[in-house]
């Protein structure tokens, strides 16, 4: 969706206002007898993916993706809105041996009736409206993907709202009695892009939202598209073009890119070609469009930096959780980690839109009073038993053995210079891979980078991720906090290693 930015924002207390209405008014979910079962769904924007999440623990989740073999589960077009996470929705349930009339509770991470036409919103979204059609109607075309549902059990959860559970209430922290902030930034939700909010005992209290058309996330989007990547998908390309360029477009940025003094922000239009050429199909990149990169991304660290320091001067306390699919710039994270004056940053692993399938579960859970418990790890996913792996091993014959020594085995093919497919345990939830579905690759190499990345067929600017053992990393690296197991904050290499 494109965006036609410059008007003023309209008041934010609107949309504050409404959201705390759901939460704690006439919208707030009915009672449901506790401890609940609850699959939530995320179908609308980008990423359809479903989690389940039972008696207050995370028991699976994973994007559709994983089983249709599509990346993001569709292209990121307005008619694609239609795509349930209808596989993984059925895996969940499953996987934890239940029947979809065991569930007490579906949520759906976006509220129609928060919604506003595209044109009020200052967007042009044409299709906007089948979106919304779609979402209106999303109860009973799940009660037709999940037969045995009753549409009635499906309650919608606000998008942002679901985005702002997903970290908070799966954070290690959760259950404590301190006060936690959040702050979500992605492209949109119903007619917001931002929230900053914090959560005690379950319990949302927003601060500001963002309406629309201003969105941090939209403007990198455009940027994407600008670059000649594919918006809605590929913004962390640009994230790591950025690391090429100089940022010599900044204060173009910093004029058209600015934080308010009400924790909220204003993107106005910005002209990309007349400060770089727009990158057509099967044209190069060049320095300008790095340096182009490099200028956003650092605008965005600044702008983001402004909007954490207000929600900690507001709140006074000291930890935040990050979601929305700005939270997937690791970039920026470590940058709010050091200089946020928060002590602790944490982000959950699929800090994207497939992540608010799990926040509207939690969102639920939380609301009908059940303890939650935190996210364990993002190897929420499917798996494989050993049987399963033979058996497509042997049909389609590749020669295999069973090592005495796993890891002795992976680190003898490493130091020999051998690329390693490591395939273990459950598969992760959000976009990146942590070790359960990996190529290893000696590190002590440069030329590996190139390697790894023609092997993945990927752009040669794009970067991989070291994997130490924990009680290692500080010793290897000086920035960012530690453990980092969510590749969601980068870090410098400490000078001894270096
Ligand atoms: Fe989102």
């Amino acid at each position: 969706m494109r965006s036609e930015r410059g008007i003023p924002p309209t008041s934010p207390a609107v949309n504050v206002e409404a959201l705390h209405g759901h939460l704690n008014g006439k919208h707030r979910l009915s009672p449901l007898e506790t401890p609940v079962k609850v699959l939530g769904i995320n179908a609308l924007f980008h990423d359809p993916a479903a989690a389940l999440v039972l008696d207050g623990r995370t028991v699976a989740a994973a994007e559709e993706e994983r089983f249709t073999r599509r990346k993001h589960g569709h292209r990121p077009v307005p008619f694609a809105a239609w795509e349930l996470p209808e596989q993984a929705a059925r895996w969940c349930l499953a996987e934890a041996g239940l029947e979809v009339t065991d569930l007490d509770a579906v949520t759906y991470s976006y509220d129609v009736g928060l919604a506003r036409p595209a044109a009020d919103l200052g967007l042009h979204d044409p299709w906007d409206h089948l979106r919304q059609t779609y979402a209106r109607e999303a109860p009973g075309f799940l009660a037709t993907a999940l037969p045995g549902l009753d549409p009635a059990q499906v309650r919608f959860v606000p998008h942002h709202v679901a985005h702002a559970a997903s970290s908070a209430l799966a954070a290690p922290y959760v259950g404590d009695d301190e006060p936690v902030d959040v702050l979500v930034l992605d492209g949109r939700g119903e007619c917001a892009s931002h929230l900053a909010g914090t959560y005690h005992h379950g319990r949302l209290t927003v601060h500001h939202t963002q309406e629309l058309p201003h969105s941090l996330g939209l403007l990198y989007e455009d940027l994407t598209d600008h670059l000649g990547f594919l918006r809605s998908s590929d913004e962390y390309k640009v994230m790591a073009m950025a690391s090429y360029g100089e940022p010599r477009f900044l204060d173009e940025l910093r004029r058209r890119v600015r934080a308010g003094e009400d924790g909220g922000f204003v993107t106005e239009r910005i002209d990309w070609q007349t400060l770089a050429k727009r990158v057509e199909p099967g044209q190069e990149w060049s320095r300008e469009h790095a340096d182009l990169a490099a200028s956003v991304q650092t605008r965005l660290e600044e702008v983001l930096l402004d909007l954490a320091r207000w929600l900690r001067a507001r709140t006074g306390n000291r930890r935040l959780t990050l979601a929305g699919g700005v939270a997937l710039n690791c970039v920026a994270n470590t940058v709010l980690h050091e200089d946020s004056g928060y002590d602790e940053v944490w982000v959950q692993p699929a800090a994207g839109d497939a992540g608010t399938s799990l926040g509207g579960a939690l969102h639920a859970a939380a609301q009908a009073g059940d303890a939650l418990v935190p996210m364990a790890g993002a190897d929420l996913g499917r798996r494989w038993t050993e049987e399963e792996i033979e058996r497509q091993l042997r049909t389609a014959r590749v020669p295999y053995d069973r090592p005495d020594d796993i890891a002795a085995a992976a680190a003898e093919c490493l130091a020999a210079d051998g690329v390693v497919a490591w395939f273990q345990g459950r598969s992760e939830f959000g976009p990146r891979a942590l070790g359960h579905r990996s190529l290893l690759a000696h590190p002590g190499r440069r030329e590996n980078l190139e390697r790894l990345n023609d092997v993945k067929g990927r752009e040669q600017f794009r970067p991989v991720a070291p994997m130490v053992l924990l009680d290692r990393a500080s010793g290897i690296f000086s920035r960012g906090p530690l453990p980092s197991p969510y590749m969601l904050f980068v870090h410098d290499v400490a000078p001894p290693v270096a």
